[in-house]
């Protein structure tokens, strides 16, 4: 099958309803990586900023900004769909469409929360990266889960499959990228309904 931009294909599966297959096929993962969004929150003075990259129909960004703790929460996706969808669910929601990794933040976030996104880029490294230095605040983190990796063995057909490249690492290539990308207290852990399919990642910005 040939190979089409990643936001092509999302903007169709938003158009044609399958954003919300993706929200409760991701649920429960996410569910976790709140939880574990949320705890860190616990020990910020302040209401927290968010950011969800790659946010698809806006799901996440709502569950952000229902929040007590949550002073600022908007989301982003290169697909125009997904992003007409968020704002027609959530009209008063900061939704925008930005495609990465060219985009540039005005801001920095106390949580950068991606689901599902990053290994669509060609250089996912290097996004880790930038976002350190470009969008996640000092003491801030970044909480992201992926299902596309090389362990997961049932992943490795998607690409052929959906027709969009994907960047495959392997567990250990996913944590030394974080590593090198400056995050420190990195913590992983693989979670599923079924089976443990997600891997999760979260970093927190010290230096
Ligand atoms: C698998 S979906 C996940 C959506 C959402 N996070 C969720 O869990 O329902 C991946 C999303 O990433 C977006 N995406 C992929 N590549 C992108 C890029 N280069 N720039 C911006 N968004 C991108 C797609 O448009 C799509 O909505």
């Amino acid at each position: 099958m040939s190979r089409r931009p990643a936001t092509e294909v999302f903007h169709d599966w938003a158009l044609i309803g399958k954003d919300e297959g993706m929200e409760r096929g991701h649920a429960f993962a996410v569910n976790e990586m709140l939880e574990f969004l949320f705890k860190q929150a616990e020990d910020m003075p302040d209401k927290f900023s968010a950011i969800d990259v790659g946010c698809g129909n806006g799901w996440v960004v709502r569950l952000l900004k229902s929040h007590s703790a949550c002073g600022y929460a908007e989301g982003i996706d290169g697909a125009s769909a997904m992003i007409e969808k968020a704002k027609t669910i959530d009209p008063d929601g900061y939704y925008s469409k930005c495609l990465l990794p060219e985009f540039e933040p005005s801001r920095k976030y106390d949580f950068l929360h991606s689901m599902e996104f990053l290994y669509y880029l060609d250089n996912p490294q290097n996004m880790l990266k930038v976002f350190f230095e470009q969008w996640i605040q000092p003491q801030g983190w970044a909480v992201i889960g992926i299902d596309h990796y090389l362990e997961n063995e049932e992943s490795l057909t998607w690409p052929e499959h959906v027709g969009v490249n994907m960047t495959t690492l392997s567990i250990n290539q996913w944590l030394e990228a974080w590593g090198a990308a400056g995050f420190s207290n990195i913590k992983h852990w693989q979670t599923g309904k079924k089976s443990a399919e997600t891997l999760i990642i979260a970093g927190q910005k010290l230096s």
